[in-house]
C-alpha cells in the first residue's frame, strides 16, 4: 500500500470515528420526533353553509392533516395514535414549528381555531403530553414521547443556555481536532514526499556527476595513460 493510500484510509477512518462521536454526544443535532393527536374536542364551528365541519391540522411547510372523525361540537374524540392520518407532524431538530387547527371554508379563506408555535420542549413528563386549550374554540392533547429526553434538558432557560454553550464548545473542539489532524497528516505526507523527491534528485545529480567525470577522463586521454 502506498503512503498516499494509507493516508487516505486513515483520514476517512478518522472522519468516520468523528461522526460517530459527534452524533453520540450531540444527539440534539439530529433529534427527530413524531407528534400524534391523542384527543380533541371542539367547542365551535365556523362554517354556516355546511352541516359538518372539515377540521384539519397543519404546520407551516407541511401538508394538511384532515381529521375525518371530528364532526360535532362538544364531543371528546380520543385517538390511539395509529390512525391512518397520524402523525400530525414531525420535528427535525430542536426548532419549533408554527402549527394550527383550521376549518375548511367553502367560500372564504379557511377559518382558524388557533395557530401557535409548537415546540419539542412543550411536551411534558411523564408521557410526553401537551394540552393546547383555547377558550370557546377547542381543547386538544398532543403526544410526543420522543420529545421527552429533549424536554428534560430544557427545563429552565439558564440550563438550556449552558447546554447550548457546552455543545458549541464541543463542536469547536471537535472541529479543531479534525482540522489539526488533517493538517498534521498532510504536512507529514508532504514532508515525506519532499524527502523522497530530494533523495531522487540527489541521486540523479550524483549519477550525472559521475557521467561527466567519465567524459572528462576521456577528453583528457587519462584512460590511455593508465
Ligand atoms: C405532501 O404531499 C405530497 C403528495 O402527497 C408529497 O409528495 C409530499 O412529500 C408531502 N410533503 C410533506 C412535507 O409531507
Ligand atoms: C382538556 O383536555 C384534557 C384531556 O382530555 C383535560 O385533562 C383537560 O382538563 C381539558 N382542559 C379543559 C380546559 O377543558
Amino acid at each position: 500500500m502506498s503512503f498516499r493510500h494509507l493516508r487516505n484510509s486513515r483520514v476517512s477512518r478518522l472522519f468516520l470515528i468523528s461522526f460517530i462521536f459527534f452524533f453520540t454526544y450531540f444527539p440534539g443535532l439530529v433529534f427527530s420526533a413524531v407528534v400524534t393527536l391523542s384527543s380533541i374536542e371542539i367547542f365551535t364551528t365556523h362554517e354556516w353553509l355546511r352541516a359538518t365541519p372539515t377540521v384539519y391540522f397543519r404546520c407551516s411547510g407541511d401538508n394538511k392533516t384532515l381529521l375525518p372523525d371530528v364532526k360535532k361540537k362538544h364531543v371528546l374524540y380520543v385517538f390511539k395514535g395509529e390512525e391512518s392520518w397520524q402523525p400530525l407532524t414531525e420535528f427535525i431538530g430542536r426548532k419549533c414549528k408554527r402549527c394550527g387547527f383550521y376549518e375548511e371554508d367553502s367560500i372564504l379563506s379557511d377559518d382558524i381555531f388557533d395557530e401557535w408555535e409548537l415546540c419539542p420542549s412543550d411536551f411534558t413528563a411523564p408521557d410526553g403530553n401537551y394540552v393546547h386549550f383555547k377558550e370557546k374554540e377547542f381543547n386538544a392533547t398532543l403526544l410526543c414521547p420522543e420529545c421527552l429526553p429533549f424536554t428534560n434538558v430544557t427545563i429552565s432557560a439558564p440550563e438550556d443556555n449552558h447546554k447550548e454553550k457546552g455543545m458549541h464548545t464541543g463542536v469547536i473542539i471537535l472541529l479543531t481536532i479534525l482540522v489539526s489532524t488533517v493538517v498534521v497528516v498532510g504536512a507529514v505526507g508532504g514532508y515525506k514526499y519532499w524527502q523522497k523527491r530530494k533523495r531522487e534528485q540527489d541521486q540523479a545529480r550524483f549519477l550525472k556527476l559521475f557521467e561527466e567525470g567519465d567524459d572528462l577522463e576521456d577528453e583528457l586521454g587519462l584512460g590511455t595513460m593508465i
